[in-house]
């Protein structure tokens, strides 16, 4: 994980007066580092290619290993030891620690026609090999995974207000994850606490109105009939 040293061992228990060891990094065979025995030489060029390994490399004088500290996932690739008659190839990947993932609400106005509460989960990332996961328990309900720079990963999540699952989010990579639990009573409000009976209004309004409208007409008749009994 970056951040960690790694040893690339040469599995030598020592060196031989003509030995010469060369390491070598990446697609260009560029030489990072080399030992001559017989001139009692060590040398790391860690300027090169770009000064990735710039104060990262090491050299164990007995057995000619390699160590690069302080990783980042710029030193992930291939690495070559090349000795007289033997060639060693290595595999690293550095991975990036990750993040904490966010989960937020789309759910913001109460509305009275959903029973349903929609959530988003995300986090930006600037690396690879990473996925993002709704889980209900230990099942998973959905995962997205995108290789690209400062890419934003987002995946919605629709849950039922009365809900008693427990929901977490987990972003992951092949050797760690970090996890955000869902708290539904924080991030979901029921329409029941908010005043917001749009169409039940307009019923009342309309029966009220027909009432008293009725009243106004009876009180009417009323009137005009005793008016004229009182002739
Ligand atoms: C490790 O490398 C990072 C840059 O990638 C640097 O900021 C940090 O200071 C380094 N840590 C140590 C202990 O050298
Ligand atoms: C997350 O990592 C821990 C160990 O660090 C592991 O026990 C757990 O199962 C992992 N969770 C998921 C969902 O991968």
């Amino acid at each position: 994980m970056e951040g960690d040293s790694v040893s690339l061992n040469s599995d030598l228990t020592e060196m031989l007066d003509d030995d010469q060891i060369l390491w070598r990094f990446g697609d260009e065979n560029t030489l990072i580092a080399a030992i001559d025995v017989l001139a009692d030489s060590m040398t790391v060029y860690d300027d090169v290619p770009d000064g990735r390994f710039r104060d990262r490399l090491k050299l164990d004088d007995q057995t000619g290993s390699l160590t690069i500290t302080n990783t980042t996932t710029e030193h992930t690739g291939d690495y070559k030891l090349q000795m007289s008659s033997v060639i060693k190839s290595f595999s690293l990947t550095v991975y990036a620690r990750l993040p904490v993932p966010v989960i937020i609400s789309n759910s913001s106005h109460c509305s009275s026609s959903s029973s349903n509460c929609s959530l988003v989960c995300s986090s930006v990332l600037n690396v690879c090999d990473a996925t993002l996961s709704w889980y209900a328990g230990i099942s998973v309900l959905s995962s997205i995974s995108v290789c690209d720079l400062s890419i934003s990963l987002s995946l919605p999540l629709e849950v039922e207000y009365q809900d008693k699952n427990t929901y977490s989010c987990v972003l992951n990579n092949p050797i760690s994850n970090q996890t955000t639990h869902l708290d539904i009573n924080t991030l979901c409000h029921t329409c029941a606490e908010v005043h917001c009976c749009g169409s039940t209004e307009a019923v009342i309004r309309l029966v009220v109105s027909a009432v008293v409208g009725v009243a106004t007409v009876i009180l009417l008749v009323y009137d005009i009939r005793s008016t004229r009994g009182g002739d």
